[in-house]
């Protein structure tokens, strides 16, 4: 079966679906994305990906294309489409065609709106979580402005890669005082030695993570105690416990960083149990 892309208007084969040369997605990462879980055929946490996506545009100063609601449909359509029951969508804006010049184009064009949806094994992912991953540690390169999710993802490409060739499944990257800010594509969490669940607090030096938000909700249900503040690679590596979040991945137990072993090896308990509670609380939509 072709897959299918929406470009524009257009539900297209991918071998027929394009964008323009001049695009500012593809000249200056002038865009925006969001990636959606699709569990059962359900988009998971629609409401806040898309009030998310809503404040990326915003910061960047692009329009609206149309109705979050109307985005909703062209996911939706995306996903049945190309008949993923379990998987992921990928929702893309950018600001759209015109000369190149680093100024914004004025009056504003149309934005560029691309989606594409894929399968994903859950089965692989959740082999993936009983083994637990590894994680690798690197220096944040990134810009200043990680909170807006735009498509300018070079240093979280380059990190991963090193990941890869370390024989680790995400890079953790650290700031210039050796705290670990977040994943290269996900949330990071530990869980400490006196047992205080911790994550990163909410600035402009991180992505404020759906899934991250989700569990936390669920961590404040099931009276779990837990910081957002933020912790160093030390405090990491003597860590009881060591997860991370996102919506490719939802919570995925961390067994080792860099060389160092955490819980034994083994997936921990915490972690083990908020993959399982977490979709108690994720919204599942229509
Ligand atoms: N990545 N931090 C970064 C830098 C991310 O790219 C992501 C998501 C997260 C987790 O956010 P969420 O829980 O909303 O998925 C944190 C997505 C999945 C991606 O780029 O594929």
């Amino acid at each position: 079966m072709s897959r299918i892309a929406y470009v524009n208007g257009l539900y297209q084969p991918y071998d027929e679906a394009s964008i323009h040369v001049e695009d500012r997605g593809f000249q200056f990462a002038d865009g925006v994305y969001e990636v959606c879980e699709v569990r059962d055929r359900h988009l998971i946490d629609e409401t806040r990906h898309m009030q998310r996506l809503k404040r990326s545009l915003a910061e960047l100063e692009i329009e609206e294309p149309m109705s979050l609601q109307a985005l909703g449909c062209i996911m939706r359509e995306t996903i049945r489409r190309n008949r993923v029951r379990d998987g992921s969508v990928y929702l893309q804006i950018t600001r759209g065609c015109s000369r190149r010049d680093f100024i914004y184009p004025e009056p504003a064009v149309l934005p560029t709106v691309v989606c594409l949806a894929r399968k994903i094994s859950r089965k692989s992912n959740d082999n993936r979580a009983e083994q637990g991953i590894a994680v690798t540690t690197l220096p944040d390169i990134r810009w200043k402005r990680p909170d807006i999710k735009s498509v300018s993802l070079l240093p979280n490409a380059m990190a991963k890669q090193a990941a890869k060739k370390a024989g680790a499944f995400e890079a953790w990257l650290l700031d210039e005082h050796g705290y670990v800010t977040e994943g290269a594509s996900s949330s990071a969490w530990i869980l400490t030695h006196n047992d205080i669940l911790k994550t990163r607090q909410v600035d402009s030096s991180i992505l404020n993570g759906i899934t991250r938000g989700v569990l936390i909700d669920l961590l404040k249900a099931e009276g779990i105690a837990f910081e957002e503040q933020k912790f160093s690679l030390e405090e990491a590596k003597q860590a009881k416990e060591a997860f991370l979040t996102s919506a490719s991945n939802g919570v995925m137990p961390i067994v080792r960083i860099d060389d160092t072993i955490i819980s034994g090896g083994k997936p921990g308990h915490l972690s083990v149990r908020l993959r399982k509670q977490f979709y108690s609380k994720a919204e599942f939509c229509n």
